[in-house]
């Protein structure tokens, strides 16, 4: 494992000096493709391709070629959920069942290039789902399954899907929770989603409504296994995905087969210095990417046996995941500095109850990570010398992009130094490299095999990306580059919150909260939290004649749940006479979080007093 600095050096540099003959190498060595590319890399700012003509498809590289190889009996996803009920398949059967699904989809009238929303729970179907679309050239986009019918709703009519793949309930804290009558609602008078298909699970079977729903496992079953992968161009569309962004609409983001394909495989390989007889489990949900590219085709490219767990870290006992981990033999482990702050403040003897003698890697991911609850991760689960892969990335770069590789000296708190092929810089707002220690914005100078593509129906927002600082990548984040050229993240710099490792837009609560008919105007800020990293607090006008009565805000919290999503409901509501504005009329959130947090106000000229 142990890769000495100057090893990384060395190679990192050729990288950058040549990332074309890099990604190439990377590329022949790595992936099959049904056929080879003629350019490797072409570039008409800010629009790029990478393996230009390249032929290939996902599920091959990471289903067949694995069975080829003789190892078609090796386990591929291995289920569990609340009650340790387990499932597992094996390499062999994932692909049959993939092909069945990619068949039924066919029979539904389904071709390469169409849309297809997924909004299930964390179940091996999904994983087949996702699969049996890329089999056949459909675009998936996942919706996590905590989003109200309204945000699905969103998606489903910016994308225009045309099937709807669902299921019946998903579990969380004992609970069950129904999905289908959600889609019901999201798609109501939608005309152009021909079929919404139903995955029933165990126990009660719901009533199918007759002229759209189809059953999953009905679908599948006559359906024959084996399906030729659709030979698709480096550069189709593989999935769309949403985020939240500044506005208050969520973009899709857009990725490719090639790219997406080669960067995902390769980052999984070398950050968690990926063995055959893996067990790996990275904690995430599909309706995020690190669901997709660390649980999904990452490991799966690899040839590795991927985890997923159903529900939520501490149920049914705070010790949970830790038994997972015990009695699955995991030897990496990935997840986000909210879940490790709850697992800490549950204590260590609950750690010591384990044997956490497999674990080899640990990694996390989607926030900051607090130097104290590295030390105490890398302590309580890593036996005190396991790496901690620090792993800085977002939906549009789909991959790992700022990391300090197992075996380099890591930093608590630093993700550390960019991966090979990644030209990372920290810019003032004028592109110029900030002092060593110096605050500034984390940017990229040069596209990456998965690089975002475009922001679906939007391509003027993809260009911004590359405009917002002329011709970088503009992360949004703040970052510091200290003296060894190791890279801390600080945080986002643009009104987007990170509210337990995910992203949320300030906007975006606001649209929800103007909505309701008592409030007149909202400003939505972030707060530390000790658990969550961020936690929401809302300032509301309201419009006369109402008062800010506990029932009229538990109303408001209400009604942001249904328009977007648990996770967005503000924990705090302050109402207010009004808001500060600059004198063109825009909310000053920044003054609003400065007092509320008692900072420097800093700079109000532009305040409208
Ligand atoms: C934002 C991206 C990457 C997949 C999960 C989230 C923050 C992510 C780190 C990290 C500090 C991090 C950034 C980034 N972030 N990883 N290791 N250290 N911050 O994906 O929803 O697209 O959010 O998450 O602010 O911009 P996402």
């Amino acid at each position: 494992m142990s890769q000495s600095l100057e090893q990384f050096q060395k190679v990192y540099a050729e990288s950058i000096k040549d990332p074309e003959k890099f990604w190439a190498n990377i590329a022949g060595e790595e992936i099959q493709w049904f056929q080879k590319w003629k350019k490797v890399f072409s570039w008409d700012y800010p629009n790029y391709q990478w393996f230009v003509g390249g032929r290939l498809n996902i599920t091959h590289n990471c289903l067949d070629r694995h069975i080829s190889a003789g190892k078609g009996d090796t386990t591929a996803l291995i289920y569990l959920n609340e009650k340790y009920k387990k499932k597992t398949i094996s390499y062999r059967e994932l692909l049959r069942q993939v092909n069945k699904f990619a068949n039924g989809l066919k029979s539904l009238g389904v071709k390469k290039g169409d849309m297809v929303v997924l909004y299930m729970p964390l179940v091996i179907e999904q994983a087949v789902a996702m699969l049996g679309c890329a089999r056949i050239g459909a675009v998936h986009s996942v919706v996590f399954a905590g989003f109200s019918a309204n945000a699905l709703r969103e998606r489903i009519e910016d994308c225009a899907a045309k099937v709807v793949v669902t299921s019946t309930w998903t579990l969380r804290r004992g609970e069950k929770k129904e999905l289908k009558s959600t889609v019901e609602e999201a798609i109501e008078n939608l005309g152009f989603v021909r079929h919404v298909i139903v995955l029933q699970r165990d126990g009660e079977k719901f009533e199918l409504i007759k002229e759209k729903e189809v059953d999953f496992k009905g679908l599948m079953e006559k359906q024959s296994g084996v399906c030729e992968p659709e030979e698709m161009d480096s550069e189709d569309v593989l999935f769309v995905l949403y985020t939240s962004g500044s506005t208050g609409k969520p973009k899709g983001i857009v990725h490719t087969v090639g790219g997406y394909s080669v960067y995902t495989h390769y980052t999984t390989k070398k950050v968690f210095d990926i063995r055959e007889d893996d067990i790996f489990w990275c904690t995430a949900d599909f309706g995020w990417i690190t669901g997709h590219s660390y649980v999904l085709y990452g490991p799966l490219s690899n040839g590795v046996a991927s985890v997923m767990v159903e529900g939520a870290p501490d149920y049914p006992a705070p010790d949970h995941w830790y038994k997972i981990i015990a009695q699955e033999k995991i030897s990496v482990f990935y997840t986000s500095p909210t879940a490790l702050r709850m697992l800490r403040k549950y204590g260590e003897a609950n750690c010591k109850k384990h044997n956490f003698s497999s674990l080899r890697v640990l990694g996390t991911v989607g926030e900051p990570i607090n130097p104290e609850v590295w030390l105490w991760y890398q302590k309580n689960i890593g036996a005190d010398k396991l790496p901690i892969e620090d792993t800085w990335w977002q939906t549009e770069t789909a991959g790992h992009m700022i990391v300090t590789l197992p075996g380099l000296r890591q930093k608590p708190g630093k993700a550390g130094k960019p991966f090979f092929g990644i030209d990372a810089d920290v810019v003032d707002a004028s592109g110029n490299r900030m002092p060593v220690n110096g605050k500034g914005f984390l940017v990229i100078r040069k596209p990456w095999p998965s690089a975002l593509r475009d922001c679906l129906n939007n391509h003027e927002r993809f260009e911004k990306y590359w405009n917002e600082i002329k011709g970088v990548y503009f992360s949004g984040d703040f970052a510091i580059k200290d003296e060894d050229g190791d890279i801390q993240v600080l945080g986002r710099s643009d009104d987007v919150m990170n509210v337990s490792g995910h992203r949320i837009g300030s906007a975006e609560i606001e649209n929800a909260l103007v909505s309701h008919p008592a409030v007149s105007e909202a400003a939505v800020i972030g707060k530390p939290d000790e658990i969550k990293g961020e936690r929401i607090k809302a300032f509301l006008v309201l419009k006369p004649g109402n008062v800010a009565s506990e029932d009229l805000l538990a109303d408001v919290k209400y009604h942001v749940k249904r328009e977007i999503a648990s996770m967005a409901v503000p924990e705090e509501i302050e109402c207010v006479a009004s808001l500060p504005k600059t004198r063109s009329g825009k909310i000053m959130r920044r003054l609003l979080k400065a007092k509320e947090l008692r900072q420097d106000v800093g700079d109000l000229s532009v305040l409208d007093k």
